[in-house]
């Protein structure tokens, strides 16, 4: 397991390990043997990936912004699907939801109190004052890209549009936690923050995740963690950031006809946003968004 300095490093760079991630591998085992939870190697990507993984967002992008242009009062969360399939599909994507765990359609719609996870329907219609998330996931050469935006349809309430708003924020906030050596934790927490700050609260049980080779890789990431714990974010690890952020309680279930859809217990609506993120040497990039 043990490289030379003088060898080519485990990234693939074709630097010689010493120029390239023995530092990064020393700063790692110091911290994994003072009881912090590190990243393991295989979810550091390399340049190569990352590249990847950004021709995919590239896709995943396209895809919403195209949503954005199209969605409107009147449509059903099943065309919404459709767009998704066709332009996902005519740019050289898979949707990556396709056939996921039986996940049957290229997109998640969910709508008003529905949290995450909304499988689309000819029988749901958007209608004026509803809030939707529309999550897309895009798999091109094998890597793995995912976000997902809210979107307003007509005149919404005062009180649907704050959620989106401050639902918005709290990703923002989340993100400006994010740096090589911070933990996933102080992320979390200023996420989880913000939004109770603004009489909210964050879905426990349902987080983001490490993303790049597959859809859901390690670390898992949740929102009710505190600053100082979780994950120690290093140089290459990307993941998303995507709270559900519920206008009442945190509580939630999973439509048992389905076994997927999930809603908010006290029926109230809940917004999410979600950004796939890499940590840099100096900060981190939005891939998508
Ligand atoms: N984009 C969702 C996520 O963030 C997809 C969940 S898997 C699905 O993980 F099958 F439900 F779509
Ligand atoms: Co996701």
């Amino acid at each position: 397991m043990k490289i030379g300095r003088n060898e080519p490093c485990w990234c693939g760079s074709g630097k010689k390990y010493k120029m390239c991630h023995q530092k990064f591998d020393e700063k790692i085992e110091q911290l994994k043997s003072r009881g912090y939870k590190v990243p393991p190697r295989n979810i550091i990507k390399t340049e190569e990936q990352i590249e990847g993984m950004k021709k995919s967002a590239a896709i995943n992008i396209a895809v919403l912004d195209h949503v954005t242009d199209c969605i409107k009062e009147g449509m059903t969360t099943e065309e919404i699907d459709q767009i998704v399939y066709e332009k996902t599909t005519a740019m050289g994507g898979i949707p990556a939801t396709l056939n996921y765990q039986g996940f049957p359609k290229s997109v998640c719609t969910s709508i008003n109190e529905q949290v995450c996870h909304g499988i689309p329907s000819e029988a749901d219609i958007l209608k004026e004052g509803d809030i939707v998330n529309v999550d897309c996931s895009t798999i091109l050469n094998g890597y793995f890209s995912d976000s997902s935006r809210m979107f307003c349809i007509g005149e919404i309430s005062e009180e649907k549009r704050r959620l989106v708003n401050i639902t918005r924020e709290c990703v923002k906030k989340g993100l400006e936690q994010v740096k090589p050596w911070g933990f996933l934790g102080d992320m979390g927490q200023a996420v989880h923050d913000y939004a109770y700050a603004n009489g909210y609260t964050v879905v426990r049980e349902i987080g983001g995740h490490g993303i790049g080779l597959e859809f859901h890789e390690e670390p898992w990431v949740g929102y009710n963690s505190e600053a100082g714990t979780e994950m120690v974010m290093a140089p290459g690890m990307t993941f998303t950031i995507e709270p559900m952020v519920n206008m009442g309680k945190a509580e939630i279930y999973v439509d048992d006809k389905n076994d997927w859809t999930v809603y908010t217990q006290d029926g109230k609506p809940s917004a999410q946003w979600e950004v796939m993120v890499l940590v840099t040497e100096d900060g981190y990039e939005i891939l998508s968004y």
